[in-house]
């Protein structure tokens, strides 16, 4: 409403100037819209001064009904819109509120997600990888799900040894292994290990199954000598390869689980001694284990290896003094090796004639404990937090 037209209304009708006034001080008084529909309804409703003054305009004289009506329609018209105008202003302020209290500061640290890390058996794995990656070795993977042929026979160990009794094997039931007819049985085992089981059609499964339960041909491989075999099979000298992965016994103490890991070595070449292999565990435990590690070699027996040797390092608590952990002897036993059997040869087309190699194997776990400190192996595999955050 503009200045003349207030001025106009003033003059004409007091009364309707008044409730203006009043109307539009209520309106813009209203804190929220609640308030604001009350003074909508007291000022504009059906029983409001307002609408009882328009409602009376018939009984008016002649010349005053178009004063009065278009006056008051001006005043009914002026308030709607500052209500409305008004509504929309305190609609604004609860949503800016709304907004200002809901407000997120992105700048904040989030909550901080575990992050996982490699186990300690993983981390110790490749951590012997890469000193032997760095003295130009290879890593070679065979399966898991092994041939007695593998396990055993190649690695000069016939039906009858008794070397075998020493490994407390876990032989699988070859009967229920219905796809092993369609393969022969070192494919077998490859397919197994991948993780593939092939269904074979019809008799044939039947007739091989039956042959097989008669003899044990399949086992969980007690150590990871059967993939010195497959690497000599698959290609010719020079051979440098380490071998990292599970085995299986039948096992169960403090220093054993069923399921545990060694890392083999396997090197064949033309003029290779019992000298090359001492110098590159030597190189290796100094490496893994420090700078002043003392390391010695012990005779022993391993039917795949010809001599053979124990490799003992200082004992890592008391130097070499003595003590608890290394049985009063001052070393502690870490891994066996020794000269290749020239008998290996035979079963994988070399000739014994022209080429010498060594080979080794060690306890993962073992190589762990001893350099980190840890009482008991089955701690690697409780899958207990606080200890495996440690590492
Ligand atoms: N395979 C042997 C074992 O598990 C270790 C070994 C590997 C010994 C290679 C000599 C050469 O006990």
């Amino acid at each position: 409403m503009n200045d003349a037209q207030v001025r106009e209304l003033q003059s004409l009708h007091p009364e309707l100037a008044s409730l203006f006034f009043q109307g539009a001080g209520a309106v813009s008084d209203a804190a929220d819209e609640a308030a604001l529909e009350e003074v909508r309804v007291r000022f504009l409703g059906r029983k409001s001064a307002l609408t009882q003054i328009l409602r009376a305009i018939p009984s008016l004289s002649p010349e005053q009904r178009p004063v009065v009506g278009r006056l008051g329609n001006l005043v009914r018209a002026e308030l709607e819109r500052l209500v409305e105008a008004r509504r929309a202003e305190l609609r604004r302020a609860s949503l800016s509120e709304r907004l200002a209290g809901e407000r997120v500061d992105v700048t904040l640290p989030g909550e901080p997600f575990p992050l996982g890390h490699q186990h300690l058996i993983s981390q110790t794995i490749e951590e012997v990888e890469d000193i032997f990656i760095g003295l130009g070795y290879r890593v070679a993977e065979g399966p898991e799900v092994e041939t007695d042929y593998y396990n055993f026979t190649a690695l000069n160990t016939p039906d009858d040894h008794p070397a075998r009794s020493l490994h407390d094997t876990f032989w699988i039931d070859t009967a229920s292994l219905r796809w092993r007819a369609a393969q022969d049985v070192s494919g077998a085992a490859e397919a197994a290990a991948g993780g593939v089981a092939k269904t074979a059609a019809g008799g044939a499964a039947k007739t091989a199954a039956g042959d097989a339960a008669e003899v044990h041909e399949v086992l969980l491989r007690t150590h990871t000598s059967p993939v010195q075999i497959r690497t000599m099979e698959s290609q010719s000298p020079p051979v440098y390869v380490i071998c990292p992965g599970k085995a299986y016994r039948r096992d169960s103490d403090a220093t054993h689980t069923p399921m545990f890991h060694q890392v083999e070595g396997l090197v064949v070449d033309e003029g290779i001694t019992l000298a090359d292999l001492k110098g590159t565990l030597h190189y290796f435990v100094r490496e893994f284990f420090g700078r002043e590690r003392a390391m010695r070699l012990r005779p022993h027996y391993f039917p795949f290896t010809e001599p053979s040797v124990e490799v003992d390092i200082e004992c890592l608590l008391c130097g070499g003094e003595g003590c608890r952990s290394c049985k009063y002897s001052g070393w502690l036993e870490i891994l066996g090796a020794g000269m290749v059997d020239p008998n290996l040869y035979g079963f994988v087309g070399y000739d014994p004639d022209n080429v010498q190699g060594f080979a080794f194997g060690m306890g993962v776990e073992r190589m762990a404990m001893l350099k980190h400190g840890v009482p008991d192996l089955r701690a690697f595999y409780d899958n207990d937090v606080r200890f495996l955050e440690q590492f």
